[in-house]
């Protein structure tokens, strides 16, 4: 291949190990990088191909996008990998050192502890919470639509949804007084997440800055609800018909071998909190932009509600929430035939990965058919992959293609406008401005 010829070394004596854009060219994007990251990484992959190496010089900096690749990194070499990267560091800000952040050592046994929560019994009880926040939503719609159609923030309504079913089937509780108050906790949290890892400047959050104020205003709100699930939980601990053990039960649990502190408790609520919920809300916003936007899926839907499962599949692998999954490397390692040294940034996007023809055909466009014969084993992440594959997977599934199924069924949603949705690449995809739709009721 001819081209300018790369710099050995981008400094600190990081070697120049795989293609990628010079440090001139990627200065120069960096309004585009911080304003819209999602068409900066396609274009990058698009020029430099499915290994890159940004021209930085610590830490060495490596974009993943082929199927092979991506499992090299979550699968294959994952006991040569950590979860010490700017992203999940920033994270732990909000969620303290819970399940999703915790690197290999704290995270080992408390999977193995908290495994067993998410079993059969849980997921079926998770289908009488959505069928509860499906009757509420409905109830809600209904009064708005009196006389006629109304216009919905949907992606609002899914927020909404999905943590009414996140506190009703890992803690038990029914937060209808506060939704609104955590779900927007949430967001402001993630959004000073993102702020920071954006601003190569931002300050420790023990400095005063307004951006640092608002967002431990936020985390304090989102303690304020987990004091109060775990104080709903302590007033009837004691109840003889709780159905199952769950979620809170395995955390509050004083027989565990080595009881979990206080600080531990609250920072997997917090986890489950913000990881539960958000997510499948996001997953499900797109999924409605891409049924508005493909009337005959909608359609489709509508008429066979099974098939919400290929739908939610498809629209996983089109908005993929966890658009970037990072890893640091602890050791040298080869990926697609570069070497990529220890000490490494990996970023591994299913945003990517889930657009490479490698892995599938007319990647750009929604077909839920696609999925009939079930998720190909390459090149489809939007869960993770490998030992730190997603605790919620199931849940997650089950909700989002139950929601899907029924809101189709009962109500006719359409677009207000023809523009694209813009979308926030933050700690997941989300609508700028959120996603207004027309909504009216379909025969009863
Ligand atoms: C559509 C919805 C969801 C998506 C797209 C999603 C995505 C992901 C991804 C990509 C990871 C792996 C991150 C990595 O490897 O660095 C992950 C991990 C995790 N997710 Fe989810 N998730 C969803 C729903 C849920 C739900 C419903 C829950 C909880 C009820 C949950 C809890 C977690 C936790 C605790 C982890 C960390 C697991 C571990 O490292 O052991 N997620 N999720």
């Amino acid at each position: 291949m001819s081209g300018p010829k790369l710099p050995k070394r981008y400094g600190w004596n990081t070697p120049v190990t795989a293609p990628g854009p010079a440090g001139g060219k990627m200065l120069r994007s960096l309004n585009s990088i911080l304003k819209d990251p999602l068409t900066y990484l396609e274009q990058v992959w698009q020029e430099h191909g499915d290994v890159v190496q940004f021209p930085i010089p610590k830490p060495a900096t490596y974009l993943i996008s082929s199927p092979e690749g991506a499992r090299e990194i979550l699968v294959n070499q994952s006991k040569q990998t950590s979860k010490q990267t700017l992203q999940y560091n920033n994270l732990s800000l909000v969620t303290g050192e819970g399940l999703l952040t915790a690197d290999t050592q704290a995270w080992r046994p408390r999977r193995r502890m908290l495994q067993p929560a998410f079993h059969q019994e849980m997921i079926a009880l998770s289908e009488h919470h959505v069928t509860v926040g499906l009757t509420k939503l409905d109830n809600q719609w209904e009064e708005l639509t009196q006389t006629g159609s109304a216009i919905v923030d949907i992606d609002h309504a899914m927020m909404s949804i999905a943590l009414e079913i996140t506190c009703g089937a890992l803690f038990g509780v029914a937060i209808d007084d506060e939704v609104d108050e955590i779900t927007s906790a949430t967001l402001a949290a993630l959004h000073g997440v993102v702020a920071k890892a954006r601003n190569p400047l931002s300050l420790p959050m023990a400095i005063p800055t307004p951006g640092n104020l608002k967002m431990r205003r936020a985390i304090s709100r989102l303690d304020k609800a987990v004091d109060s699930i775990i104080a709903a939980r302590r007033s009837n601990l004691l109840l003889p018909e709780a159905p199952i053990r769950d979620m809170l039960d395995v955390l509050l649990d004083p027989d565990l071998e080595i009881p979990l502190t206080k600080q531990q408790i609250r920072d997997e609520i917090v986890t489950f909190i913000v990881a539960g919920h958000e997510t499948v809300a996001s997953a499900l916003t797109w999924a409605w932009q891409l049924l508005i936007t493909n009337p005959s899926e909608m359609q489709k839907l509508q008429l066979d509600p099974d098939s919400a499962k290929l739908v939610f599949d498809e629209s996983l692998r089109l908005y993929p929430p966890a658009w970037i999954i990072t890893r640091r490397t602890l050791s040298d390692i080869t990926v697609d035939g570069f070497e990529i040294p220890a000490n490494s940034l990996v970023i591994v996007s299913p945003w990517l990965v889930h657009r490479n023809s490698k892995a599938w055909e007319s990647p750009d466009e929604f077909q839920p058919d696609r999925f009939s014969e079930g998720a190909p084993q390459l090149g489809y992440l939007p869960f993770g992959a490998g030992s730190r594959l997603c605790i919620g997977k199931e849940m997650a599934r089950l909700e989002g293609s139950m929601i899907l199924a029924h809101l189709a069924k009962n109500w006719q949603i359409t677009a207000i406008h023809n523009e694209p949705v813009p979308i926030d690449a933050s700690v997941t995809l989300r609508p700028i401005g959120g996603m207004p739709v027309r909504i009216s009721r379909l025969v009863k």
